[in-house]
């Protein structure tokens, strides 16, 4: 099948898919994990806020090792897919509500395709 034959592509399922990392390595592992990181209760915190802020069509699921675990504890949000690493409560409130509510972006939470280590992260700096 040439690409001119292939089929349109239905709609997705879901506005947003967001998949977060819980995986889990043994202690002591070189990469780590975002389990260690807390990725376990940074999901169900955002499970909880997506329902208390009554998102519909919002699909928050576990994900196994996203392979970006330097950078943990990571996210992705499809369909954009785009990546964040969100350390705290207040970081998945202001995905919450910035992306999902807004559909804008946290630019100091992006992980860019180019990271693969919090050493390569250029965070944005407030100008003021
Ligand atoms: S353990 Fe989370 S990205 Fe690998």
């Amino acid at each position: 099948m040439s690409q001119r034959d292939k089929p349109a592509d239905p709609k997705p399922y879901y506005e947003a898919h967001v998949f977060c990392c819980t995986n889990r390595r043994p202690a002591g592992h070189p990469r780590g994990c975002c389990a260690e990181k807390g990725g376990e209760a940074l999901r169900d915190h955002m499970k909880s806020r997506a329902k208390a802020l009554g998102l519909k069509n919002v699909r928050i699921n576990n994900a196994g090792c996203l392979d970006r675990c330097e950078l943990g504890p990571t996210l992705v949000i499809y369909p954009e897919g785009v990546w964040y690493t969100v350390p705290t409560k207040e970081d998945i409130d202001e995905v919450l509500e910035t992306h999902l509510v807004k559909g804008g972006r946290v630019e100091r939470l992006m992980l860019q395709p180019n990271e693969k280590l919090p050493s390569d992260r250029k965070v944005p700096t407030t100008v003021g």
